[in-house]
């Protein structure tokens, strides 16, 4: 199957930006090891990182053109605005996990409130890095529980 991993702003900066709350790793420390998992899994994976609320828009569109099986994202700040990329998600219907590195439940109250987490099949938050790799499993068994 396809499984695309999409991040929204800021991502870019991972192992700069605040490792306090985001960790060590840098966006492509963790691409590597999902694109690894993913061989391992037989699945082709697509990996993408915008700043641009459009883009990630555009990228989950694509996802649909593309025959994507299911979407892993960490919409970063979009999580708390974005209307626009829960209605491509919802138009696309394209399975879903959210993922985010920190514990947003444990931040600013603003973090608390996701627009999609509510039409997510699962959400991780907190568990750093691990969280993209335990997200790649739970799409790789409900991938395959679907046949
Ligand atoms: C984040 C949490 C968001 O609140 C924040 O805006 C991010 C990253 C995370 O991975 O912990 O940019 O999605």
């Amino acid at each position: 199957a396809t499984i695309a991993v999409l991040n929204g702003p800021n991502l870019n900066l991972l192992g700069i930006r605040e490792p306090g709350h985001y960790g060590n790793k840098t966006l492509d420390d963790i691409r590597q090891t999902l694109a690894n998992m993913a061989e391992g899994f037989q699945h082709r994976l697509v990996f993408h990182q915008t700043n641009a609320e459009h883009e990630i828009v555009g990228q989950v569109h694509q996802a649909y053109h593309d025959g994507v099986d299911f979407i892993i994202i960490n919409p970063a700040a979009f999580t708390h605005t974005s209307v626009a990329l829960r209605d491509a998600l919802l138009a696309t219907r394209i399975p879903f996990i959210e993922v985010h590195l920190s514990n947003v439940h444990a931040r600013e109250p603003f973090r608390k409130h996701s627009y999609f987490s509510d039409i997510a099949k699962g959400v991780i938050s907190g568990l750093g890095a691990t969280g993209y790799e335990l997200a790649l499993r739970a799409a790789h068994q409900i991938l395959a529980e679907r046949h």
